[in-house]
């Protein structure tokens, strides 16, 4: 049967799909929010506005939602902002700068002033904390746009951008290297929900949170996915994809001694002939060439750095779309 979410939606929405009104609502803080039926609900309809977004042009319409950035974004913002522009939808961005969540007054306040103007709270937080308490506060749908704990937009566009490159979610075999980090962790979650298999090798004392880590294998035991941890960089022989990310994420220290353990863990020429002919190369940029990646290797055709960045948008207009009721 033709998949509801691929027929070409009236414009007044009418034919809202069935069985996907499951996320109307939802805030979405890790994708350990979403069913393995639900993400594939965000990347069927992802690729359907990659395709065409005439049919979505107005989705938005008298619809809104609010920005909150405490951190640096170059993808993020502009692809939410231009992602919204798109689906005839308004935002606004509020920078950490001028408008500090929780300084002027609660967190919890902060957002029940924000629910009484907009339909949707995108939030990038230090502390994964801050989005939960929006979360409780709110009775409109937060969506992380990166905590320290995790990256689950970011991930959405990388599963879309894998499935693009022929790479079956169910089946695949990634290979994460460098910092046990956000990102490392939603990467976790998504193989755990979809069934592949992850090695994560990363220096000792670097390893992913071993939350996420135990939460993912249980979830692996319903779905035979496989969640793997090594030191080994050989590791990445006969990986699908080959995924690093930066030594320091934002609001960590420059460390000597972490960027020094590091060092073996650089994506380089070697490691991928290491990996094997096939293997792509991911990174969710911003990237430090010549750390944890090569110019020889982010500039090569296995590197789909720049699919991966065009996808947020797509993912991330998929998800507004279905946690907004609209699609
Ligand atoms: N990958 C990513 O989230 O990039 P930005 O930090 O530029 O938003
Ligand atoms: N791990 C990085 C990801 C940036 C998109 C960070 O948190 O800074």
């Amino acid at each position: 049967m033709k998949h509801p979410i691929l027929t070409a939606p009236t414009p007044d929405r009418a034919a809202t799909p069935s069985g996907l009104s499951s996320l109307a609502g939802r805030s979405v803080l890790s994708l350990c929010d979403l069913s393995a039926t639900e993400i594939r609900a965000v990347l069927d309809l992802a690729k359907s506005l990659k395709r065409d977004y005439a049919p979505w042009r107005t989705a938005m319409s008298q619809r809104s939602a609010v920005l909150l950035f405490e951190k640096p974004s170059l993808r993020t913002r502009v692809s939410f902002e231009i992602g919204i522009a798109k689906l005839g939808g308004a935002m606004v961005f509020l920078d950490h700068q001028n408008n500090p969540i929780g300084e002027r007054e609660t967190v919890s306040d902060y957002g029940r002033n924000l629910e009484r103007w907009t339909d949707c709270l995108v939030a990038r937080v230090y502390r994964h904390a801050t989005l939960e308490a929006l979360r409780n506060a709110t009775r409109v749908p937060v969506i992380n746009a990166l905590s320290e704990l995790c990256h689950p937009c970011q991930i959405l566009a990388d599963a879309l951008t894998l499935e693009e490159h022929g790479v079956d979610l169910a089946s695949m075999r990634l290979a994460w290297l460098g910092d046990g980090n956000n990102v490392c962790h939603s990467l976790i979650e998504l193989t755990a929900i979809f069934g592949g298999s992850i090695t994560v090798i990363t220096p000792r004392g670097y390893e992913p949170c071993s939350k996420v880590v135990g939460q993912a294998q249980a979830a692996a035991a319903a779905t035979g996915a496989r969640i793997s941890l090594t030191n080994d960089p050989a590791a990445v022989r006969g990986a699908d994809a080959v995924y690093t990310d930066t030594w320091v994420s934002m609001g960590q220290q420059k460390d000597a001694a972490k960027l020094a353990a590091m060092q073996a863990l650089q994506v380089n020429a070697d490691l991928m002939r290491t990996a094997g002919s096939h293997t792509l190369f991911m990174h969710c940029l911003p990237a430090h060439r010549g750390e944890e990646v090569t110019d020889e290797v982010i500039d090569s055709n296995r590197s789909v750095v720049f699919d991966q960045a065009e996808n947020r948008m797509h993912a991330q207009n998929a998800l507004l779309l279905l946690v907004l009721g609209l699609a």
